[in-house]
């Protein structure tokens, strides 16, 4: 059995870092934040939370501040680093160092793979990951899960589609670790060059009943869920490349018609071309209350690394 103490000063650097006992633990944790999120609390107090983004963010940075705010504790940090002294070359453990003596609980988003790991390292205070390149995004995918939760009241037995990105996304990454640890059927939807990561499909190899497909089309009925993610512009090596893949999914009201009325869909936004607005005002349109669920999942991930729970 696990508690509360069992979290307090760890990092949270990869979802495959955790089991389901301990997934499980953290979800109810942030359903217990709901109501503190509505009325505050004064739990955190004296506390100070930093957020170091390398990389843009709205929703990530945003609910982590506002969180910590809710919480009663204290933000501060960067979202631009030409700001910071990594404008002058400064290297990220130099400024993890420093920034280990302001603040007790650090949030980083950095553009490489290695980064949160290397952060964790330098840091005597707890770090979060908040996306390493296109690796890991893994508070991202527990507050995937806990939107399912709320959604459907469950998540084994699901069937749930993944389309779009597998190869760059890195909240694909996370949420696929933090599903091994579930019976769910997994859709692994992409255009052939856009595959899920073989290093990720090892990852979970034995533990995720899934199947590879580029066609959404067939599934659509049997699905409970439906996960939608951007192509990562960004991330890929040559823009030609990205101009021959960036239009290959829309979903939209006319071909969510043959889904399941209770089909729930799902994206981490932001979003582009492959989500089409019209499917807002239908009761299939999830990823608005999913913004909501990763204030109350960074509630709770704050309160129990920093041993407040
Ligand atoms: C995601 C990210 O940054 O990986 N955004 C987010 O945190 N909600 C997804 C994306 O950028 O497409």
């Amino acid at each position: 059995m696990i508690d509360a103490s069992s979290f307090k000063g760890r990092d949270i650097v990869s979802m495959s870092d955790f089991d389901r006992e301990e997934i499980d633990f953290i979800l109810d944790k942030a359903t217990e934040m709901e109501p503190l999120a509505e009325r505050g609390s004064d739990r955190l107090r004296g506390r100070i939370l930093a957020t170091l983004f390398f990389e843009p963010s709205t929703r990530t940075r945003l609910s982590f501040e506002s969180a910590m705010l809710r919480l009663g504790g204290g933000a501060i940090g960067f979202a631009e680093p030409q700001v910071s002294s990594v404008a002058k070359g400064e290297s990220l453990s130099d400024t993890i160092k420093t920034v280990d003596n302001y603040a007790d609980v650090i949030v980083i988003r950095h553009p490489e793979e290695g980064a949160a790991r290397i952060a964790a390292e330098a840091a005597s205070v707890p770090v979060i990951n908040a996306g390493s390149g296109s690796l890991e995004h893994p508070t991202q995918a527990l507050l995937d899960l806990h939107t399912i939760l709320a959604s459907k009241g469950r998540i084994d037995g699901l069937r749930i589609a993944v389309l779009g990105d597998l190869l760059y996304g890195r909240t694909v990454h996370s949420l696929m670790y933090a599903l091994a640890n579930y019976r769910v059927k997994v859709y692994l939807v992409s255009p052939r060059q856009l595959r899920i990561r073989r290093d990720v499909l090892k990852g979970v190899e034995g533990k995720i009943d899934y199947v590879e497909t580029e066609d959404p089309g067939p599934l659509l009925k049997d699905l409970d869920v439906l996960y939608v993610t951007r192509i990562q512009k960004e991330r890929f090596p040559d823009p030609a490349d990205y101009e021959r893949v960036k239009g290959a999914y829309t979903i939209d009201k006319a071909f969510l018609k043959g889904a399941d009325k209770d089909l729930v869909v799902m994206h981490p936004l932001p979003r582009m071309t492959e989500l089409s607005t019209d499917v807002d005002d239908t009761p299939h349109a999830w990823y608005f209350k999913q913004m909501r669920h990763g204030l109350y999942v960074r509630m709770a991930l704050l309160a129990l690394v920093l041993g407040r729970l």
